[in-house]
């Protein structure tokens, strides 16, 4: 089994959208049993919690089903799994810290998005409903762009 992990710094926003997303994504690709994924936030503000109801209400609306409870970011995940994807160039230092050194699995999630490469997803948190769709956008042509790159990595086609 591949392992991805999405990260952001709460992990009610971006990371499990990324995650619901990207599960909608395996299934839809018959990919589910040989990619799986999880996502984590860098801060503890909210172990335990489910999704911001702004991130349900974007899944929902484009009929993905949101699952997952806020868990963080610890350096073992930084071996754990194959891919790591941070959200922001924040995160990306803030896991680096964590881990203690760079990893050469560790990407930040618009590496992976041909429209405006190598820059953020914006953090929606505290913004209006518009930010929540804006990264629903973002993050459905970079999940896209990620798994056509995973599967040219392992030789599925
Ligand atoms: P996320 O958004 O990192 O996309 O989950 C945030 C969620 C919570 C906070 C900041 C960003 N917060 O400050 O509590």
């Amino acid at each position: 089994m591949i392992n991805v992990l999405f990260v952001c710094l709460g992990n009610i926003c971006r990371s499990p959208l990324a995650e619901a997303m990207f599960k909608f994504k395996l299934q839809e690709s018959n990919l589910e049993g040989r990619i799986a994924c999880d996502s984590a936030g860098t801060a503890n503000y909210h172990v335990g919690d489910l999704p911001d109801s702004r991130t349900i209400e974007v899944a929902e609306r484009h009929g993905i089903p949101i699952n997952h409870r806020g868990r963080q970011f610890h350096r073992e995940d930084g071996d754990g799994f194959d891919y790591l994807l941070a959200m922001d160039n924040s995160n990306y230092q803030n896991m680096v810290s964590e881990m203690g050194e760079e990893s050469s699995h560790l990407y930040l999630m618009r590496h992976f998005d041909a429209m405006e490469k190598d820059t953020d997803v914006p953090d929606p948190y505290y913004g209006s409903g518009d930010g929540f769709e804006r990264v629903y956008q973002i993050l459905d042509r970079s999940l896209d762009e990620f798994m056509a790159f995973v599967k040219k990595e392992h030789g599925f086609s």
